[in-house]
């Protein structure tokens, strides 16, 4: 993979809520800063524990991270009787699922090349196609609603 091929998200795909887009913008800097690890991680020739560790405790965080964003998400649907609920958590479901994943196989097989197409190619996508369908949908349907964040 090329360093230029190595851009997580050019642009943050905005949505109606302003929590929403917050979130977000947190978590692109999160995968930010774990791909920065990762390309560091592949330019050494031997690798400390250290480096391991790092790479481990901001997949972990980012994980974290996840479930609290999908956490508020579920509570916004729920106050706003959002209709396609369970299509969005069931993509929820399935993203916490695929991280848990790569984390446990990082964790076992410090497997790099696995992780970079994580970070650099699957995450992004997912992401940028989940917000540009089920969050702009749940924040559209939210500010109808009249959900107010203040
Ligand atoms: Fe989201
Ligand atoms: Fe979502």
């Amino acid at each position: 993979m090329h360093n230029s091929d190595k851009t997580i998200l050019k642009a943050l795909p905005l949505v109606d809520i302003d929590f929403m887009n917050k979130t977000h913008l947190e978590e692109i800097v999160m995968v930010k800063k774990l791909g920065g690890l990762v390309t560091k991680y592949q330019q050494s020739e031997s690798h400390s524990e250290t480096e391991i560790d790092q790479i481990t405790l901001a997949l972990q965080t980012w994980l974290e991270h996840m479930q609290a964003h999908f956490k508020r998400e579920h509570e916004l649907m729920d106050k706003t009787e959002f209709p396609s609920v369970a299509i969005h958590s069931d993509a929820h479901t399935n993203a916490l699922a695929r991280i848990s994943t790569v984390l446990n196989i990082w964790k076992q097989q410090q497997d790099i090349q696995y992780l970079q197409d994580y970070v650099f190619k699957i995450w992004p996508n997912w992401f940028k196609d989940h917000v540009n369908s089920m969050d702009l949908m749940t924040a559209k349907h939210a500010r109808k609603y009249g959900f107010n964040e203040e």
